[in-house]
């Protein structure tokens, strides 16, 4: 039987926080989540857009319990803002899922100096797991889900003697470097979990191939690149629904029997139900992790404290 919303468990009394809230995949997770009971934190940058949501679901679900929080996950400094303030109404945190995105753009640099997809898709996500920490750790079931991509598969581990791709960007190296990064994370994440005897779980999914902004966007970035052209073009005539793509994100962050350190795709790759598949071994490199992690904690400057609470 396939997996859907409908295999969603109660989520009343879970608190959820949902990167990119305001559209996409993020809003899908977001509805669903509150249709359940949960209380979620919609985590967003464009604030217009977020209170476009809220209402959007609240015109579907009258008592969702949703709450906005702005978040820039291109700027540290609004990483650890969000997080102190998520931390000061909520002391345990159920779920958090680590969705927003950017596909494909040009060049840019954020204010911290880091290659902005590096930063968006995967830094920031680290820095704000690792300022969550404290209160995933009060769960008894706490999923941090990260999001990657077939990108992935183009992706190199980062060097540590340039992670923001200095001399030698290109958009689509960006954009699978921060998708295997988002991998490595969810795993390493997952083996740390294990080795403090927390009871949460890192998983890691891939959507599948899902008509949302992102496509568009990284066209509207470019201002109409041709490798971006073609994968919009195609999303709108062979793309899932964004109902359809959140459904890997929802079973991470949901299903009891999800395992930890696993990976949720659709069904036939970029279609179909979320069900667990095999990674390929060398994805699992213990070396290229604990580089990534080092890596990660050199930029942020932010470590992590993975000790549960006695
Ligand atoms: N759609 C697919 O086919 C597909 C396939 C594989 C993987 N994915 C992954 O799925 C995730 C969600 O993407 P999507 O398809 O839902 O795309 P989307 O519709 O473009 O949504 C992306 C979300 O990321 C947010 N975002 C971008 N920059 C941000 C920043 N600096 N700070 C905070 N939020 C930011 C956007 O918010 P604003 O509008 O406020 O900027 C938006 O809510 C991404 O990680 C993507 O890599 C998608």
């Amino acid at each position: 039987m396939a997996w859907t919303t409908a295999d969603i468990p109660d989520q009343s009394r879970r608190v959820a926080v949902v990167t990119g809230a305001n559209g996409g995949l993020g809003f899908e997770v977001a509805r669903e989540l509150a249709r359940k009971g949960g209380h979620v934190v919609m985590a967003a940058r464009d604030q217009s857009k977020a209170e476009a949501a809220r209402a959007s679901i609240r015109g579907e679900i009258p008592d969702a319990a949703l709450e906005l929080q702005p978040l820039d996950l291109a700027s540290l400094a609004s990483v650890r803002e969000a997080a102190t303030s998520i931390l000061a109404h909520h002391p345990r945190i159920d779920v958090l899922v680590n969705n927003a995105g950017l596909m494909g753009i040009p060049e840019r640099r954020t204010e911290d100096g880091f290659e902005m997809q590096l930063a968006v898709n995967h830094l920031g996500h680290f820095a704000l797991t690792a300022e969550l920490m404290p209160a995933l750790l009060e769960s008894n079931d706490a999923r941090v889900v990260s999001v990657t991509s077939t990108g992935r598969h183009a992706g190199s581990a980062l060097d540590p003697a340039n992670p923001h791709l200095t001399g030698r960007y290109d958009p689509w190296r960006a954009y699978g470097q921060s998708k295997l990064a988002n991998v490595q994370f969810a795993l390493e994440l997952d083996r740390r979990f294990r080795a403090a005897g927390a009871p949460a779980k890192s998983i890691v999914v891939h959507p599948g191939f899902t008509n949302t902004d992102l496509q568009a966007r990284s066209v509207r970035e470019t201002g109409g690149g041709r490798s971006q052209r073609f994968f919009r073009a195609a999303v709108q005539r062979f793309g899932m629904t964004p109902a359809q793509g959140a459904l890997t994100l929802l079973r991470a962050a949901t299903d009891p029997d999800a395992v930890g350190g696993a990976l949720y795709t659709p069904r036939w790759v970029n279609w179909g139900p979320p069900v667990r598949r095999p990674m390929f071994r060398g994805v699992r490199n213990p070396e290229a992790m604990a580089t990534l992690w080092q890596v990660s904690e050199r930029e942020t400057g932010i470590t992590f404290d993975l000790k549960p609470p006695a």
